[in-house]
């Protein structure tokens, strides 16, 4: 008899508190997902870490055939000459390698070796941005890069926290942040980068339908993207008054069981 009390007044006292441990984890927001390489950085580090270009683009993408070209053409050694020696530093954007095997229409293929050389080193920029900087660079835009200027130069354009790049040929954007601390970023595009000055300015107009989208990098970034073709009439957005109602009924119910369990025990 006692006993019963005992677990019905513990049982009482669980959903009397769960008001506000429920109202502790409601306030608690969702933590952003970080990107591996945006660390706060919070002591200055005088000599920053010495970073291999080669190592880098060896463990992620998979970026195997941009680090081909990238040894192939020797223009790694310039980037990683950049990277060591220099305090601009620099920028790279990298093409997966579903990048290389998508790009049909300008094949690659017959491109002497200067060109392509001229086309890798077009993927960079002499000096470190990150991604926060190109809010500005949008503003000076066409930006130069290690090809050049003119028709080796780069657009950016900012849309709501997403880089994206224009060098007439190829429409793309920053798809994933692969390290970013000063000196060295290298950014995950999702197309390679065809220059003007290699494929002349008359620019094919641009094929409709558009491939499926990758990982977007902005997470909080409200396009489209997240809800497919979205638009569609009748979608909504989840109802989170109900999920929040949902969690609310699970979190008592596990904290009534953990109260019955602390009696017993
Ligand atoms: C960059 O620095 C590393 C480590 O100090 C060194 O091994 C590498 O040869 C350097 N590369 C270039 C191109 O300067
Ligand atoms: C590449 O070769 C194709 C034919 O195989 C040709 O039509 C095209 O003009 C060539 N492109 C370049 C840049 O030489
Ligand atoms: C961007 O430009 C504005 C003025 O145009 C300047 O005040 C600001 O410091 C710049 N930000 C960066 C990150 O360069
Ligand atoms: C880049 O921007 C400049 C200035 O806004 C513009 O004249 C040029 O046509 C743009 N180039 C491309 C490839 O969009
Ligand atoms: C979400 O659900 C709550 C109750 O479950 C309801 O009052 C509210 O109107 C709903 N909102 C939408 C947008 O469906």
């Amino acid at each position: 008899m006692e006993f019963s009390m005992i677990i019905m007044f513990s049982s009482t006292l669980v959903f009397l508190c769960t008001p506000v441990a429920y109202a502790q984890t409601a306030a608690t927001p969702p933590a952003p997902t970080p990107t591996p390489s945006s660390s706060p950085a919070p002591a200055p580090a005088p000599t920053p870490p010495y970073v291999s270009l080669t190592d880098l683009l060896s463990v992620a993408g998979p970026f195997h055939t941009f680090l081909s070209y990238l040894e192939s053409t020797k223009v790694v050694d310039t980037f990683q000459n950049q990277a060591n020696n220099t305090d601009e530093g620099i920028t790279i954007f990298v093409p997966k390698d579903d990048a290389f095997k998508n790009l049909k229409k300008p094949s690659l293929s017959n491109l002497t070796q200067d060109q392509v050389k001229q086309l890798i080193l077009f993927h960079a920029l002499p000096h470190y941005y990150a991604l926060a900087d190109f809010k500005n660079l949008s503003q000076v835009s066409p930006v130069s890069t290690f090809a050049g200027a003119g028709g080796y130069a780069l657009n950016f354009t900012d849309v709501s926290g997403t880089v994206h790049l224009d060098s007439g040929w190829s429409k793309t954007k920053v798809s994933s942040s692969v390290h970013s601390t000063d000196p060295v970023a290298v950014y995950q595009v999702d197309k390679v980068l065809l220059p003007e000055a290699i494929f002349g300015a008359d620019i094919p107009p641009a094929p409709a339908p558009a491939p499926a989208p990758e990982t977007s990098l902005a997470a909080d970034s409200p396009s489209s993207d997240s809800t497919g073709d979205g638009s569609a009439p009748g979608t909504s957005p989840p109802n989170s008054s109900y999920r929040i109602f949902g969690v609310d009924v699970w979190s008592q119910l596990v904290l009534a069981l953990i109260g019955v369990l602390v009696v017993f025990l």
